[in-house]
């Protein structure tokens, strides 16, 4: 693949060629080594022809691509979304002598039926062999589809969608070849027009030796913002039912540009959980205009999660950016007293045209601040006028609200390609941060208590970044550094 276009993304993974959506199959093996499948057409700009296309890292920032690991059996039989597990203990059969056996469980897509398949890997997930006895799983529906598997005490557990039913699927299997129905979870959180892509995960609670676990359903079209969002919903799982530990509905981005994400199967219990997103929206993702570089949509950067239990709204699903050593290169910018002042960095230098930014905050009381104490940053180009900008406002009636804006690039001709986003926290943020990275730009409140996913295509690179704050109580501290990001992909 050819990763020098102005709008590939430098540390977001993306297809060498054609068009993605779904992350799949996400394990991490017993080298450390991360595997991320995904839906891919390789011949085209827009969904179809769907196969599993490989790509494996290290770090979860930089990627290798590798042959594709499945492919149709024929032109309307499409692989769809689904997971991967590592059969250390060979309850499936095909792994007599080794206890690195990869199983693959996923949809195939036809346009009378949506039944269950699995498919075995002998050389650790980089190539495949079709069980010969699929379909494992079939009901006799075209809306059936996206089993996600873990392995719980002593059996494995699917979770899977009967799409337009609202309803979540739970079954359970001795040898992923048999699978017995176990329960369902219906009508849960915000409904959309269908459920997809459901995961079923632990995840450790913060300040404590304890984990919940947590149902994330994507719903497609019906977003708050429109569209394709992924939501979550913590509770309790005792092997074979889920209890949703209240009412409520909670989504993982205030944008439009995070579907889809699926959590690593492998991950040590008792560490936090890790997720990838697809960075795009059904809304439009068919027609952005990347294909002109020979390539369609990216993955959000690799979170990491925990949950917060926080006064006024309960459990939050903490989605922080994994460790971003692995990319992180030079600081450009530093200020340890950031208070009501300005800095611009010209960073048109910097070969990957990406970028990170943190502003910490110690406001100076808790009266109420003036109405304009907020922070404002936007990225611009040289030329054109294009900008991405986004802020937070700590005083005033919109206290607490985060905005993201890319209304000032590029826009092509689509209703749903909306430009402005907002979310509003229970309390003041005391940090801000943000990674660029050429057509994508991630926001996070409070090292991911919040996050929003928005990408944008200028028609001339943005290589400045203005950051200000104003209204700032005086004896506040406030602390802002710019660092340089490294391309993963040069
Ligand atoms: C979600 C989804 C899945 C399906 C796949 C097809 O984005 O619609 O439900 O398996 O994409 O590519």
């Amino acid at each position: 693949g050819d990763y020098s276009g102005p709008l590939r993304p430098q540390v977001h993974f993306s297809p060498p060629q054609g068009f993605m959506n779904d992350p799949n199959g996400m394990f991490v093996d017993a080298n450390g080594t991360w595997h991320l499948y995904y839906q891919y057409n390789p011949t085209g700009l827009v969904p179809g022809n769907t196969h599993w296309g490989h790509a494996t890292s290290q770090d979860l920032y930089h990627w290798t691509n590798q042959p594709i690991a499945l492919f149709p059996e024929n032109s309307t039989a499409l692989i769809f979304t689904g997971s991967c597990v590592v059969d250390v203990n060979n309850t499936s059969g095909f792994f007599p002598d080794q206890d690195n056996g990869v199983v693959a469980i996923y949809t195939l897509n036809t346009p009378t039926e949506e039944v269950q398949q699995i498919s075995y890997s002998f050389d650790g997930g980089y190539s495949f062999e079709r069980y010969d006895g699929n379909p494992v799983l079939r009901i006799g529906s075209t809306q059936f589809r996206d089993p996600k598997v873990i392995w719980y005490n002593d059996h494995w557990v699917m979770v899977i969608a009967f799409a337009q039913d609202f309803a979540i699927g739970i079954y359970t299997s001795a040898d992923l070849k048999e699978w017995k129905f176990a329960s369902n979870v219906t009508h849960v959180g915000i409904l959309g027009n269908q459920y997809e892509c459901p995961n079923l995960v632990q995840v450790p609670v913060e300040g404590s030796d304890d984990a919940m676990w947590v149902l994330t359903i994507s719903i497609n079209p019906g977003a708050p913002q429109g569209g394709s969002i992924t939501q979550y919903i913590p509770g309790d799982f005792n092997g074979t039912h889920f209890t949703p530990v209240d009412q409520v509905a909670r989504t993982s981005s205030f944008a439009k540009d995070d579907y889809a994400a699926q959590f690593f199967y492998g991950t040590p219990a008792g560490s936090d959980a890790i997720s990838i997103g697809w960075a795009s929206n059904w809304q439009y993702t068919d027609q952005v205009p990347t294909a002109w570089e020979g390539w369609r949509s990216a993955m959000t950067i690799p979170r990491r999660h925990y949950l917060k239990n926080l006064t006024r709204t309960g459990w939050d699903l903490i989605s922080a950016p994994y460790n971003l050593d692995a990319i992180l290169g030079g600081e450009l910018s530093y200020d340890s007293d950031f208070i009501n002042k300005s800095v611009t960095v010209d960073f048109s230098g910097s070969p990957s045209n990406a970028i990170w930014f943190q502003a910490n905050f110690t406001l100076a009381s808790n009266l109420i601040y003036p109405s304009y104490a907020s922070l404002n940053f936007s990225f611009s180009s040289k030329s054109t006028g294009e900008s991405v900008s986004g802020g937070y406002l700590f005083g005033g009636a919109n206290a607490g609200q985060a905005w993201l804006d890319r209304g000032r690039t590029y826009a092509f001709d689509n209703p749903f390609y909306t430009n402005r986003f907002s979310i509003a926290q229970a309390g003041l943020a005391s940090q801000i941060s943000a990674l660029f990275d050429r057509s994508i730009i991630e926001m996070f409140l409070d090292g991911g208590d919040h996050s929003g996913t928005a990408t944008f295509f200028p028609s001339e690179p943005l290589t400045r970044l203005t950051v200000a704050t104003t209204g700032m109580p005086e004896g506040s501290e406030v602390r802002i550094g710019v660092w340089q990001v490294n391309s993963a992909w040069a």
